[in-house]
Parts: C-alpha cells; structure tokens; sequence
C-alpha cells in the first residue's frame, strides 16, 4: 500500500525541486546544426519549409559559423549545393567543391569550431540518387569510391568528422581504409548507421535540391518497419570502424534510439530532420502548438531515449532559450 506514504507530486511542487530531479538536461554543445552551402557570394536564401534556415554563399556560411560559437553550439554539419551536377557527382569529391571551399573559409576564420561533413553524393549527382547507376540500379561496390574520395578531401580541406549518409553496405570500412592511406588516421566517422527511407526527408531535398528523378531510396535506406535491422547496420558499421552511430530521423525512432543505447556504448547521435521540424514549425505558425515548448520538449526526449547528440535545425534558438 504505497499511498499515502508514496506521493509522486512531492518532487513536483515547485520548480527548483523539479530542476533538482530532473534527469535530463539539454547542453548546446551537444548539438550540430546543418547548414547548406550554396554557390555565389552574399547569398541567404531561406528554404521555403524550414523558416530560419536558408542556403547560404561560402561568406555567409562563415558568418553563420560565428553565430553558432557564439551561442555554444557543439558544431555544424555541412551539406553542399554545387554549382553543376553530373552523372558522376564530380562535386562530391572535386578538391574545390563547394563544401570543400566552405570548409577551408570557415577554417581561415574558426581553427577549432567543430565542422562535420555529410558524405553522400545524391547532392551531386544528376539523377539525385545517393551512389553511381549501373543498369539502371544504385550500384553498392562502385559508389564506395566516390565516397571514400569524398571524405578524403573532407578531411583534407580541415573537416573534423566526416558522417557518411549514402547507406551503401561497406562504406564504413572503405572510408576508413582511405583516410588512412591518405595521413587521416586521426578523423573519426560518424556513421548514419541506421537511416530510414523516410518521409521525413521532404523538406530537406527541397533545402539541398536532391530530389531522385526516378524511383526512390527503398533499395537502400532502411524500411521504417524494421527495428531489430537497425541493430545489425549499426554492429556492422561499429565492427567496420565507426567511431559513433547515428539514427536518423529521431523522434519517430526514440524506440531505436533506447535500444542502440542500451547495447552499444560508441556515441550515439539522433537526427532531428526536416520534416520533423517543419511540422513543429508549421503548427506554431497556426498557432496550434507552442513553438519553443515543442522545440524543447522534442530535444529532451531524444535526449532522453539515450542520443546524446543531436543533430536539428533548432540549434541555434534552442541555444539561445536555453542561454
Ligand atoms: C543525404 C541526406 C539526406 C538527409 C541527410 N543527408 C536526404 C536523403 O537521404 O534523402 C536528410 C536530412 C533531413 O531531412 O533533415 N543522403
């Protein structure tokens, strides 16, 4: 009989005793908030379904960068648009592609900002898809090159992490293999290790313009209805050399966020993608839900289920109302 001698609304009466119990707090720095490069100088455009995030001209990328350090953000992911896409994603890998060129102008002005580098192709590729085609399908084997080659100049051009997103099988391994034969030893891999064929995407292939011309991502992101195939990406990707995991989305995934937790102990990342923030931001903008509650209340429960960092397009108000 636990009542009355148990009463639960004791530790919730008043705000410090709520904050004294609390178990999960949000750190700033364990956020990283992506950003778009653009071609072109001066360049701010704001992406039509994700209101404050824009894409941004190499100059403008610096200024953001300042932003996020002064704000305490743990670092930013960059994601490129280039100037022109080939069937071979030339730009993925060009040693002045247009990350490359932000990565080396963000260096010149921040030696020590955290900047992690999406390493995938369907940015660059002309179809939109994430890898080389082959008789009409997404080629696994010879993609690897590509991305190996990518995160190569990644690293060269002064990235700190490089995140491949492409969910080819083995990517992992080749990525590591390349960056050590090249004097990289030291870059760790963040993997995109279970990612889902998601709706939650949408916004985002507006935002880096990487929409696939025909069919779409099944044949090699994950299908949504499989939890226990997470598990096995992510023990393959750790077994092949990854420093941490992420799961992407987050919040329809905090099941899989829990699980990764509780069987693996590498870092564990959680992508809070676009839709999942256009959806908050387009109800506040109803004025059907409170935007910064909303905001907070999804940060903490994927912080909660066990991601430690997060990656989400509300870094930077979230910093700021956590300031
Ligand atoms: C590239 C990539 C995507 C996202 C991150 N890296 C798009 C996709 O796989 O279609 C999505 C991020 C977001 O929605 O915020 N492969």
């Amino acid at each position: 009989m636990p009542f009355p001698i148990h009463r639960m609304r004791r530790l919730r009466a008043s705000e410090p005793i709520r904050s004294l119990v609390r178990e999960t707090r949000l750190d700033p720095a364990e956020f990283i908030l992506p950003l778009f490069a653009c071609p072109g100088e001066g360049v701010r455009r704001e992406i039509g379904a994700m209101p404050g995030n824009f894409q941004l001209s190499v100059d403008e990328i610096v200024r953001e960068c300042a932003e996020v350090r002064a704000l305490g953000i743990g670092g930013v992911i960059l994601f490129g648009l280039p100037e022109s896409k080939d069937e071979t994603a030339s730009g993925a890998y060009a040693d002045d592609g247009i990350v490359q060129r932000a990565i080396r102008a963000i260096r010149s002005q921040d030696p020590s900002l955290l900047i992690v580098t999406d390493v995938c192709n369907c940015e660059y590729t002309s179809h939109g898809h994430c890898g080389k085609i082959v008789a009409g399908e997404v080629d696994n084997d010879q993609t690897l090159e590509w991305l190996a080659a990518s995160a190569v100049s990644h690293a060269r051009a002064g990235a700190d992490i490089v995140a491949p997103s492409d969910m080819m099988d083995g990517r992992v391994a080749a990525i590591r293999r390349e960056l050590d034969a090249n004097g990289f030893s030291r870059i760790p891999i963040l993997s995109y290790a279970a990612k889902f064929a998601s709706v939650f995407y949408g916004p985002f292939r507006e935002a880096a313009e990487s929409t696939p011309q025909f069919g779409d991502r099944r044949s090699y992101q994950m299908d949504p209805a499989n939890g226990r195939e997470a598990m096995r990406e992510i023990e393959l990707d750790l077994e092949e050399g990854a420093d941490m995991i992420m799961i992407k989305p987050a919040m329809p995934y905090l099941d899989l966020i829990h699980e990764a937790r509780r069987r693996f102990d590498a870092p564990i990342a959680a992508y809070q993608v676009s839709g999942e923030f256009s959806m908050i931001e387009a109800a506040a903008r109803n004025g059907w839900i409170d935007h910064d509650r909303a905001m907070i209340e999804s940060l903490t429960c994927i912080r909660r289920a066990g991601a430690q960092i997060i990656l989400t397009y509300f870094a930077k108000p979230a910093a700021r109302l956590l300031a």
